[in-house]
């Protein structure tokens, strides 16, 4: 099976990425092929700021190798180092409705908070289908707040289809239920645009005073808390067993345990959890030119497979006279 998927460089990565998308996708280069890369030209959609790109770019592929992705078994890549996908993007505008569009609520989020409503945002789902599209990936591990561009690529796919004969493999979202939608420091969504996030890499004394800083409601120390309502509870039990789980919401329930406890617990597991990923990302950070090789051979292998589909579709619609 091809499980394929990507992640933005418009920032640092966080733990909301980490377990919604990274870990699984590094789990997954063992049974299956396995499509990753750093959406650099999606960024270009938010960030205004080359030098910033440059930077953040390097740092997501820093992150993915140090984590564990083997560049030798998965194809991983840069974006727009296979600008393939720019021409099956333009193909795919023209089977594209406005009216799907319209109602991406990215878009409407974006806009609502005050982004200047320009094309490439507009059609950032269209980029995103061709991404998928592409390599004829199977399933695509996402959080929830991708599921409507996974809708989106799912109706452009079968309308080509239905106007070309089958083209496409149509992608299944898959989304698991513990990771779905990751709290942030303030309870709303982790994002990278919200500035409410653990970052993966964070170094030790600005991760513990972020952690210390995550709202809780007021309850006293002695009275019984919620877990199912309490962000801190949701990030730690990202790094529990269910049995840990299980019984740290019995010590919820039990009243007795103040939040700075479990903050101090939630600390103490990320950064035990992180420590070997960090000495190895210490190490290739002092080696970028061997990270710049990795990334360039891996868009070379990707290439190959972006075009065997690309000639298709160009016979497809007529470019190929
Ligand atoms: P991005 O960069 O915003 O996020 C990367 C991945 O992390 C997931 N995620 C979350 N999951 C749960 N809770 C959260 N708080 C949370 N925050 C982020 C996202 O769902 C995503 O899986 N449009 C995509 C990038 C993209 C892509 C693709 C993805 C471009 N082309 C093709 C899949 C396939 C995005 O902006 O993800």
């Amino acid at each position: 099976m091809r499980v394929l998927s990507g992640i933005q460089p418009s920032g640092t990565l966080h733990i909301a990425n980490y377990f919604a998308m990274m870990q699984r996708m590094i789990r997954f280069q063992q049974e299956h092929t396995l499509f990753c890369f750093i959406v650099n030209l999606h960024a270009l959609t938010t960030v205004y700021d080359g030098e910033r790109l440059k930077t953040d770019t390097m740092n997501a592929c820093l992150d993915f190798l140090a984590l564990g992705l083997d560049p030798e078994k998965a194809f991983f890549w840069v974006q727009g180092d296979v600008p393939e996908v720019c021409e099956l993007t333009w193909i795919l505008n023209n089977h594209t409705p406005v009216g799907l569009l319209e109602r991406a609520h990215s878009y409407k989020d974006k806009i609502a908070k005050g982004f200047q409503p320009h094309n490439g945002l507009f059609s950032y789902p269209v980029l995103m289908a061709a991404d998928i599209l592409l390599y004829q990936a199977d399933a695509v591990p996402v959080g929830k707040d991708q599921k409507q561009h996974l809708e989106i690529t799912r109706d452009i796919a079968i309308k080509f289809n239905n106007a070309y004969g089958e083209t496409f493999t149509v992608p299944e979202p898959w989304i698991e239920e513990d990771t779905a939608v990751i709290p942030g420091l303030d309870g709303q969504k982790m994002s990278k645009s919200y500035g409410n996030t653990l970052e993966i890499f964070a170094p030790e004394k600005y991760l513990k005073k972020k952690v210390m800083k995550i709202v809780t409601d007021s309850t006293p120390v002695e009275e019984p808390k919620n877990p199912e309502t309490c962000n801190v509870f949701a990030l730690v039990s990202l790094f529990m067993d269910a049995q840990e789980k299980a019984a740290l919401a019995e010590r919820y329930r039990a009243g007795g345990m103040g939040y700075g406890e479990v903050k101090k617990e939630l600390f103490a597991r990320m950064w035990e959890y992180f420590a070997p990923y960090r000495a190895k990302r210490e190490e290739l950070a002092g080696n970028l030119d061997y990270v710049r090789q990795v990334m360039a051979k891996g868009a070379d292998k990707t290439r190959a497979v972006a075009n065997e589909t690309l000639d298709l579709v160009r016979s497809r619609v007529g470019l190929n006279y």
